[in-house]
């Protein structure tokens, strides 16, 4: 396999040709391709106007949505573009998903929902409780947070009607088996949903393989603006009311678009897309779909993000650092948390800030994980360092280095 060109890749992020920081914050959310800030600056400057109307600007804007519309599917693997639909975020997408499926349900319906997921996944899902729908919670199991699907076999009955869990945690980067999940859900009569919000910047998604009924991503983790993308299957779309006004037919992907989606936000996202066209060209991959191409460049990726993940989680074991989650690259995304010895969460992400280095502290929305499972509350939480295909090597040495400076 041709090496990640990582060197070419760096060179087209104004962020870190800038260099203010070395950014391992990543899965808070990616920095941005110069193609990226262009199509953002051309949508203000040139499509500011309505969607839908019958003059130039309009009819442009339109299409061009509606054309990354089409490649998102295809990002997704989902089989049609009107299985997406986009929204300010992730969070407000599963929020108006999870109350669409609240009208439906009664009393004594039960949702499963998961402790290693972050709380966009949990609690617009907890929520329904107050219409009398039973949620219960899968927990990851000591001392990996891996989710086992023997743990979650209990859970489903003739009542579940839905089951809500992540692709990868975001606080530790431990992967899920989707389809080993979707399936398991499928068996018991139920739908499932994944947050591929922490996986999609590390592993193409593959919502029609993994026989999942929704998911829900966020572009701006995968080099694009802030933004969030739904994929609702046939299952759910054709069951589901979504929020729409009166005169929106329902299977319109923009009855689950309330209002006007931003443009620029969409469009850059389109722009990120070709920057994974970019990168495909980079390394050389084979023709074929666009796909095809960005399968490669994620595999070619993920190879790279495995090697980064194995210099932290070395460098940090020796440097002495309390580690959570797997011990080494197998089986995660290029998320790592860990405390030091003896100094809180907040105090190390301060020290790092000074040095120049990037990262996250606290529970990461992760609150069920960081605190219950892990039993983090007393110290803080955690510090969490995040990977991406632009980082280097350089970046974990200085993350390390500061660190051993403490
Ligand atoms: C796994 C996961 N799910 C959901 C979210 C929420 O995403 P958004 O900010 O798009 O609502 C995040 C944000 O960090 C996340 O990491």
């Amino acid at each position: 396999m041709t090496p990640f060109p990582v060197a070419s890749v760096r060179s087209r992020f104004p962020a870190l040709r800038r260099a203010e920081a070395v950014y391992l914050d990543n899965a808070a959310g990616a920095q941005v391709p110069d193609r990226v800030v262009a199509a953002v600056v051309e949508a203000l400057e040139t499509l500011q106007v309505n969607k839908g109307a019958a003059y130039a600007a309009s009819r442009r804007v339109t299409a061009r949505k509606e054309a990354v519309r089409a490649r998102t599917a295809a990002f997704l693997n989902a089989t049609a573009p009107e299985h997406v639909a986009f929204g300010p975020n992730a969070t407000t997408l599963v929020t108006l998903l999870a109350r669409s499926l609240g009208d439906r349900l009664t009393a004594g319906d039960e949702v499963v929902v998961t402790a290693l997921d972050h709380h966009a996944n949990v609690d617009p899902w907890r929520q329904l409780a107050a219409r009398g729908v039973v949620v219960r919670t899968w927990r990851p199991r000591p001392p990996f947070g891996a989710l086992d699907l023997e743990d979650l076999r209990p859970l489903l009955g003739d009542r579940t009607r839905l089951v809500a869990f992540t692709g990868a945690s975001n606080a530790l980067g431990t992967r899920v088996p989707v389809a080993d999940v979707a399936a398991e859900v499928r068996a018991a009569g139920a739908w499932s949903f994944v947050d591929l919000v922490h996986l999609a910047p590390h592993a193409l998604p593959d919502v029609t393989g993994w026989g999942v009924d929704g998911a829900v991503f966020s572009p701006y983790k995968v080099f694009g603006p802030h933004l969030g993308a739904l994929y609702l299957g046939p299952a759910l779309r054709d069951r589901l009311a979504p929020p729409r006004l009166a005169f929106h037919d329902p299977l319109d992907p923009v009855a689950w678009e309330p209002g006007t989606q931003s443009h620029e936000a969409i469009l850059g996202w389109g722009a990120a897309l070709d920057h994974l066209d970019d990168v495909a060209d980079a390394l050389d991959a084979a023709p074929g779909s666009e796909r095809t191409r960005w399968a490669a460049v994620f595999e070619a990726a993920a190879a790279h993000e495995a090697e980064l993940t194995t210099q932290l989680v070395q460098g940090l074991d020796a440097l002495g650092a309390d580690r959570y989650g797997l011990p080494g690259a197998e089986g995660r995304t290029a998320t790592v948390a860990f405390n030091h010895p003896t100094r809180s969460p907040g105090d190390v992400a301060t020290a790092l800030a000074e040095a120049g280095v990037a990262v996250a502290a606290g529970h990461f929305y992760a609150h069920d994980l960081v605190v219950e499972e892990l039993g983090l509350a007393d110290r803080g939480g955690a510090v969490r360092a995040s990977a991406v295909q632009y980082t280097d090597a350089s970046d974990v040495d200085a993350l390390l280095a500061a660190f051993a400076d403490l």
